[in-house]
């Protein structure tokens, strides 16, 4: 199936109320864990290549081994660079035949990001591709949970950001964060709720890992399109291969370790897309 962008999937997810996964993949068995997850959900899917794959590998490894995965997918997928670091790096991805690219000028004055934005939305759209940005800061588990509450997306702000920089997609900040919680995450919903009526792109929610499942349905019911899930997919990996490893019966052969950690990758894969609600409509 030809690689869709990422605005069609979000489209279609935000007007029929679920959601699409954004899954990091860094290596052969997550990219196909994730994929035979779609196939099997008949669910669409974005494969999202984060900063850590790419210091790990090299960008032409990891897009013509996706792409070739996502070319022979019978459901919709797109490939997504994930909190792209600058234009250049934006523009490398493009030319790599990525459909969709997020621009992460978070940590940046308003002003700044928008500029930054606006030169990666002019390149991307020229090559049909969407973007994604991020407004207010999704922190890290590291972060104290009084310095997430001081980062949120302000609505009037994602107004003007839309509106200025045309993007396609915004990711915001109400509560959740990048890896694993030291706390019970208190998500804004009403904030979220007037960002989703304030502006119309589709919304995205990053920091997917480790969120109430609760959460989450009531984020997809309130407008978010997209979520973005890195640390569990890992995890799901590296449990797996650890327990292969240390079993004599398995450790002694590569395929006996490698494979159930793929198969790992699918379940957990599969267990989003079903709580997304996007199974069934690929
Ligand atoms: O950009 C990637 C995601 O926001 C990952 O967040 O590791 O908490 O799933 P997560
Ligand atoms: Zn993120």
């Amino acid at each position: 199936m030809t690689i869709s962008t990422m605005y069609s999937l979000l489209q279609s997810a935000r007007s029929s109320g679920y959601a699409v996964g954004a899954f990091n993949v860094d290596n052969l068995e997550t990219i196909e864990g994730v994929a035979l997850a779609a196939e099997e959900e008949r669910s669409p899917v974005i494969f999202a290549v984060g900063q850590g794959a790419l210091r790990y590998t090299r960008l032409p490894y990891l897009a013509s081994l996706i792409s070739t995965v996502a070319e022979g997918l019978t459901v919709p997928a797109a490939i997504h660079l994930d909190h792209g670091s600058s234009y250049g790096q934006v523009l490398e991805c493009l030319l790599h035949g990525f459909t969709s690219v997020m621009i992460d000028g978070s940590a940046l004055p308003i002003e700044e990001n928008i500029a930054l934005t606006k030169k990666v939305v002019e390149a991307a759209h020229l090559l049909g591709a969407t973007v994604e940005a991020e407004l207010g800061r999704v922190g890290g588990a590291e972060d104290s949970e009084e310095s997430v509450e001081g980062t949120l997306t302000r609505v009037e702000d994602a107004v003007r950001f839309v509106q200025e920089t045309e993007v396609d997609a915004l990711a915001v900040a109400i509560g959740t964060v990048h890896g694993l919680y030291r706390w019970e995450p208190k998500l804004d919903f009403e904030r979220l709720g007037a960002i989703a009526k304030a502006v119309a792109v589709p919304l995205v929610l990053h920091g997917g890992s480790g969120t109430p499942d609760e959460s989450i349905r009531r984020a997809i019911e309130l407008g978010i399109a997209k979520i973005n899930v890195a640390t569990e997919i890992r995890l799901a990996f590296l449990q797996e291969l650890e327990s292969r490893i240390s079993d004599p019966a398995t450790n002694q052969d590569l395929f006996k370790v490698l494979s159930p950690a793929r198969e790992a990758v699918k379940s957990l894969a599969q267990s989003k897309m079903r709580l997304f609600r996007s199974s069934g409509r690929g």
